[in-house]
Order: C-alpha cells, then sequence, then structure tokens
C-alpha cells in the first residue's frame, strides 16, 4: 500500500494533460500538522500553465479529484489536503506487515549485484578507535541496507597492516620491548611502544632513521623483521576480533595493505603504459591539475610505494574479483582529498567504472573539544566504552528487572546496542563530541529506548497470547494514535529507499525511533487487550511495530531483545 502513489494517480486522471505522474509525486507534500491532512498536492506549479492563480485552481481541481482512499479534501488557499480513510489503508498495510513480516520493506533494487564495502580497517599495533568504530557499523549498516535492496554486499576490513610505522615500532619493541610483555596485554603494549619512539624521536632525530631503516628490511624480506611483523599483526588482529565479535560483525574479507604487496607492479605498469607518470623530484607521480587536485604520488624517489598505490591496486582487484556494480569506502571525511585522488587516477586511466566508486565519509568524533590522535596515547579505548556501557545495563535491569533471565547477554545487548545506535542516530557527517555519559544514557532517542519499546510490545502480545495472524482478516482502525503508527509502517519501503539512496543510516534510526515514540503514544491512550471490536487489528498493530522495529534494529546492527 503506497497511498502517495494511489493519491498521485488520482491527481494524475484529472491532470494528464498538464503534468507526469512522477512530477505529481515529487508534488505531494506531508503536512507537517495531521489538521492539514496526510497528503497535501501544493498547485503553485499550474499557475503558469492555467493561466489563473494557484488557490483558484486547487477550488477547481480539488472538486473533480477522487478515489476510494480519500475520506475528505480541504481545499487551504493554493493546497489540496487529503485525508485518508483510516480504516482502509490501516487495513492494507498491516495485511502487508503481518504477511511479510521482516521482509516487509525489502526492495527490489539491485538485482543481486557485489557491493565491496571497504570499512573498519584500523591500523594493526594500535587500539581501535571511536573513529574505526564509526566506520565499522556505519559500513555493516550500509551493508544491510544494500542487502534490503537486493545487493549483495562484501564486507571487507581493509586492515592497515603496512608502512613506515612498522619499521617505527620494530625499533621500538628492540630497544625497549619484551615478548612477555607484548603477550600480556598486546596492544597496550604495543601502543605504548609506539607512543615512546615519538617522544624519544622529538630530541633523537637518529630513532627516525633507524625506523626507516627497519622498515626497509621488512619490505625486502628480512627475517627478523618479517616474523615481528606477523607477530604484530596477529595478536592486534586477535584483539580486534573481541570488539568485532561483541558487535557481532563478521568480514568477507581481511586482505589488508599487505595483501596488495606483490599487485603494485601491475597499477605501476599500467599507470607508466598509459604515459600517465611523470617524475618530480625522482618521485613518481600522476598530474590531477585538471581534476583540480594535487598530484598523486605513486612512488616514493627510494621506489618505495604508498597507501595511495596499495589503493590502486586494491581498487583493481576488486572490480576483477568481484565486478562490483558499486565500491564503497566508509573511511572518515578527513580523507576526502585521498579519495578523490584514487578516483581520478583510475579515470585517467580509462577505468569507466572508477564512477562506481564512492567514498562515504564520516564526521570526527572528538573529546572535550580535541582530535583524538594515536601518536600523542589520547585514545578511547573502544573496549572500555562497551565494557562499561554493558556494567551501566546491567545495573539498570537489576533496579528494574531483576527477575529478568539471562540478564548478562541482555545487559550486553543493550549496552552494545546504545553504543551503536548513539554512532547511528546522528547524519553521518555530523561531527560529536564524545562523551561515555551521553552514549550510556538510556532515555530518550536511544538504542535502549527503542529496544525497551519493542520488549514491551513483545510482553503485550505474549500476554494476549498470539504471535502470528492471518493476512486474510480484516484490520481497521479508525483512531489518531493507530493512525500515526499507521502512517510510519506504510512509509517503511520509501525510508529504506531513502537510506540507501543517501547512503545513511541515520534515517533508519530516526524511523525506528518516530515509530517508537508513536507506538507508545498508541499504548497510552489505546487499550489493546480489551475487549472491542477492533481487539484483532490492535494487535496487528502492534505485531507490525515488533517486526518493524526489529528490522529497524536489524539493519542499525543491533540485536532485539525480546525481554528486558
Ligand atoms: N587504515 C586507514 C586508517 O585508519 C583506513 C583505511 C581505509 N581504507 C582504504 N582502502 N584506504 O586511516
Amino acid at each position: 500500500m503506497d497511498y502517495k502513489q494511489i493519491i498521485a494517480e488520482a491527481i494524475h486522471e484529472q491532470l494528464h494533460e498538464n503534468l507526469e505522474l512522477n512530477e505529481i509525486k515529487n508534488l505531494l507534500e506531508k503536512p507537517k500538522h495531521t489538521d492539514h491532512g496526510d497528503v497535501a498536492f501544493p498547485t503553485f506549479q499550474l499557475a503558469k500553465l492555467f493561466r489563473k492563480n494557484p488557490a483558484q485552481i486547487a477550488q477547481e481541481v480539488g472538486e473533480s479529484i477522487s478515489s476510494p482512499l480519500i475520506d475528505r479534501k480541504q481545499i487551504v488557499g493554493p493546497y489540496i489536503n487529503f485525508f485518508l480513510k483510516k480504516e482502509t489503508v490501516s487495513s492494507a498495510v498491516l495485511k502487508e506487515v503481518v504477511a511479510e513480516k521482516n521482509n516487509f520493506g525489502n526492495l527490489k533494487i539491485g538485482n543481486g549485484g557485489n557491493v565491496p564495502i571497504d570499512m573498519s580497517s584500523p591500523n594493526i599495533a594500535k587500539p581501535m578507535s571511536m573513529g574505526h568504530l564509526r566506520s565499522t557499523v556505519i559500513g555493516n549498516s550500509l551493508a544491510n541496507i544494500f542487502e534490503k535492496v537486493d545487493y549483495t554486499p562484501i564486507r571487507i576490513n581493509h586492515l592497515g597492516d603496512w608502512g613506515t610505522q612498522f619499521g617505527k615500532l620494530i625499533t621500538a619493541y628492540k630497544k625497549w620491548g619484551s615478548e612477555e610483555d607484548v603477550r600480556k596485554d598486546p596492544i597496550k603494549e604495543l601502543l605504548r611502544l609506539y607512543v615512546k619512539f615519538h617522544t624519544v624521536a622529538e630530541d633523537d632525530p637518529s630513532l627516525e632513521d633507524e625506523g626507516r631503516l627497519w622498515f626497509r628490511k621488512l619490505e625486502d624480506g628480512n627475517p627478523e623483521a618479517v616474523e615481528l611483523w606477523t607477530w604484530f599483526r596477529e595478536e592486534s588482529l586477535n584483539e580486534f576480533n573481541k570488539v568485532y565479535d561483541r558487535l557481532n560483525i563478521t568480514f568477507d574479507s581481511t586482505n589488508g595493505e599487505a595483501f596488495y604487496n606483490d599487485k603494485m607492479e601491475e597499477v605501476v605498469n599500467i599507470l607508466d603504459d598509459k604515459h600517465l607518470l611523470s617524475a618530480d623530484q625522482g618521485a613518481h607521480i600522476v598530474d590531477l591539475e585538471k581534476y583540480d587536485l594535487n598530484p598523486a604520488l605513486i612512488m616514493k624517489s627510494d621506489g618505495a610505494t604508498l597507501y595511495m598505490t596499495r589503493d590502486l591496486a586494491a581498487a583493481l582487484y576488486r572490480k576483477n574479483t568481484y565486478d562490483f556494480a558499486q565500491a564503497l569506502y566508509v573511511v572518515g571525511q578527513e580523507q576526502s582529498n585521498h579519495f578523490k585522488q584514487l578516483k581520478a587516477v583510475l579515470k585517467e586511466a580509462d577505468f569507466e567504472w572508477s564512477d562506481d566508486i564512492h567514498h562515504i565519509p564520516f564526521g570526527l568524533i572528538t573529546k572535550d573539544g580535541k582530535k583524538l590522535s594515536t601518536r600523542k596515547g589520547k585514545v578511547v579505548l573502544l573496549e572500555e566504552v562497551l565494557n562499561e556501557a554493558s556494567s551501566l545495563a546491567l545495573k539498570q535491569i537489576e533496579e528494574k528487572n531483576p527477575e529478568l533471565p539471562n540478564k548478562e547477554t541482555v545487559a550486553e545487548q543493550v549496552g552494545v546496542g546504545a553504543v551503536v545506535f548513539h554512532d547511528l542516530k546522528n547524519d553521518r557527517l555530523n561531527n560529536f563530541d564524545f562523551t561515555i555519559e551521553e552514549v550510556v544514557q538510556f532515555e530518550g532517542e536511544t538504542g535502549p529506548y527503542v529496544q525497551y519499546t519493542r520488549a514491551r510490545a513483545m510482553s503485550i502480545l505474549n500476554k494476549a497470547g498470539v504471535s502470528d495472524f492471518d493476512a486474510s482478516n480484516d484490520f481497521g482502525l479508525s483512531d489518531e494514535y493507530s493512525w500515526e503508527v499507521i502512517k510510519l509502517l506504510q512509509e517503511y519501503p520509501h525510508t529504506v529507499k531513502r537510506a540507501f539512496d543517501n547512503y545513511e543510516p541515520s534515517i533508519i534510526a530516526k524511523h525506528a525511533i518516530h515509530l517508537a515514540q508513536s507506538f507508545n503514544r498508541f499504548y497510552a491512550n489505546v487499550r489493546v487487550l480489551d475487549e472491542h471490536e477492533e481487539k484483532d487489528a490492535r494487535l496487528a498493530l502492534v505485531f507490525a511495530v515488533t517486526e518493524v522495529l526489529k528490522e529497524d534494529l536489524r539493519i542499525l546492527g543491533v540485536e532485539a531483545p525480546n525481554e528486558m
């Protein structure tokens, strides 16, 4: 049931000589106030065509529009406001949700096409930061959104496992580290060594030379260097996996930067064959002046390859491996220039598919207004954030529902859900300041609020002893509170489409919040369990809300406990 479509068709019947159906659909508005109806059609655009003023047109055209869905019309100045037949619409919407359940809102857009999503991608030997959490949860949610519209997402963790920093780390480890300390608490110890390297190097620049030398050795396959690197990588990945496990996120590939070490020669050759490389003080660059971009640095004067070169190799590899419909890179906006360059270099090399590459940037997280920097050791440890959130959730459960079975499991679902939801509920480009107190808020527009609302709806169904509905029943509902819920359910496929079009999980999060809020208003005002001719329809509405809230949460990567 797409009532906007049906109203547009009814208007089109009257105006088919003047406007296309799609134009009419795009003109339709959702009035801010319910007193102005459910759908409104502004007539300004017709003034020129009709050589009349819009209010007059609204009068004349409004008169003749009719549809079985329309309860009444109201002409206000240049607007035709439509009030829909609540019973008819609610019954049609609820039938659909009851029949389709969690498939409600699925769209046939992608034809199964592959979409590799470069996400998370932390740097090994460093703690995973809040920035990497953003990339992880935004990437995961986009993967779910793409899947819902019939693409095949491929989650790729492009680990930062190569680069000069590993020369520094090896240097620091050999000077100040021990195997025992690293084994005890790998990331903390590796971070300590990394930070120490930079503090000492401030006074002793020769340390930097030593770091470069060790990286050189690593690139040349020196066994000691390779062994240390492999070990650091393994220990780091083990630590990262603890976080991924808690977030319930798995990857289809963890090919990081090092994976492309033997695939870069091909890239350099392609660029060379196309005469795109030019020398710049011994280094090789691709000039990008016509794109208004700085030149892309492909190879340093000492022959060392760079982040960009590895990303070029990765892009080619992904195109060859997945023949992607789109390729997404969920990476902070501070790397926007890098991805513009990446696309421009591929374009210069005549790879038309470079247009299908999309950088999905997101805003910066600051702490006390300042940027977080690993070098200075100023990081928020993600694991600690998750721990704190879940122990806070446990405390709340102990207070409110001490009898709950599996308290620890539910507390983890709620705590982790709070962190993930907090990250996804704002437009992804917004910057925000990180305070743990705010993240673990359970009141207001939060993940736990949505989870709690759904659990409450589940308990209503439980009390009523129903868990499934016959879609051939009639589910007509006529009150205002049901109507607000019905409208949000009806919008769901459009919401999914908008989230997909804009690469924006926050659209799903906002839908979840609005649906939870309007459901709570419904529940406070409508007596669901009382004997009433609308009882079955009311229960069907409760059921539909549990299904759609659960699907919203699933798309965001947040669990939906049945009880909490
Ligand atoms: N490891 C990088 C960082 O932490 C992010 C990598 C993003 N992906 C890519 N293909 N460049 O900044």
